[in-house]
This record gives C-alpha cells, structure tokens and sequence, in this order.
C-alpha cells in the first residue's frame, strides 16, 4: 500500500477511535500509538507541549527515552513552534541546534499543534532512523491528523 492510502485509512482509524473524546492528551497518546506502530521508518513519534512559564516538554510519546525539556529556541522542535508551520529535516546534522535525544535519528518532520484558538501549544515530532524519511505526503496528513486534536 503506498503512503498516502495508509494515511487515508490510519486518519480514519484516529477518527473513529478519539471521536467525542474531547481530552486533548488522550487523543494525542492515541495518535502516537497508531502512527508509530503502522507508519514504517517512524522511529519515535510524540508531541512536545508548551507549558505555562513558555517552556517546551516533552508529552505523550513512542519510541526510546527522549529530552524532556528543550532548550529554549534551539532545535527543530522550537523552529515548528516560531515558524508556526511544519518544518521537514532530511539530514538532522546539517540542521542548525538540532538536539539529539538519540543518535539513531537521521530526519525529522515537526508539525505545530494549534489549540481552538490557533494558538500554538506544541509540536508533533516524528524521527527516522533513514535520511528524508519525510516528504509532502507527510506534511499533508500529519497536520490533518494533528488538526484533530484540538477541532
Ligand atoms: N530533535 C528534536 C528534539 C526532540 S527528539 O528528536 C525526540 C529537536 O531538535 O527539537
């Protein structure tokens, strides 16, 4: 099945799954289980949430131990966050500040999470451990999927 008809039916799956759930972690938690179990190459997959003091930590997540807080404005997690649009990283060594919570990912895609407000409150970040896992397609479903958990 090609990428794009998996996220067809993994988006539908999340549906059906958080509809009139209404608890944004918990929809989130679901999200990372879904993805990271069915999406091949995702090899950590979880949301980093802003806290009150502005601080970025980390949330519901699959895959290996992770930061769980992130250097203010340093990384591709922070880039999703003040650029407000979803940043894709093929090579996370050539990106500037990238942290490395394992040295095993090699390309990264951050998606911004807006709340009811399009307020942004967070990232998703999914790491692979093959360069330009990330494309397009991607992008597109990802921020679909994300949109979900506030709307
Ligand atoms: N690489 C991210 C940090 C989070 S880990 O990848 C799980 C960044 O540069 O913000």
């Amino acid at each position: 099945m090609n990428k794009e008809k998996k996220y067809i039916r993994l988006k539908e799956q999340i549906e059906k799954l958080t509809k009139d759930i209404g608890e944004p972690l918990s929809v989130m938690a679901t999200i990372n289980a879904v993805l990271h179990h069915k999406m091949p190459g995702f090899f950590w997959t979880g949301f980093y949430l802003l806290n009150k003091n502005g601080d970025l930590l980390v949330g519901p997540y699959q895959g290996t131990l992770a930061c769980i807080l992130l250097e203010k404005n340093k990384g591709v997690c922070w880039a999703g966050i003040n650029r407000k649009e979803t940043v894709i990283v093929d090579d996370v060594e050539t990106f500037e500040g990238h942290i490395a919570c394992s040295s095993l990912s090699k390309s990264e895609i951050v998606v911004p999470l807006f709340d009811g407000n399009e307020k942004v409150v967070g990232v998703l970040d999914v790491d692979s451990r093959e360069l330009a896992n990330f494309d397009e397609t991607d992008k597109k479903f990802l921020e679909e999927i994300v949109h979900l958990i506030y709307h």
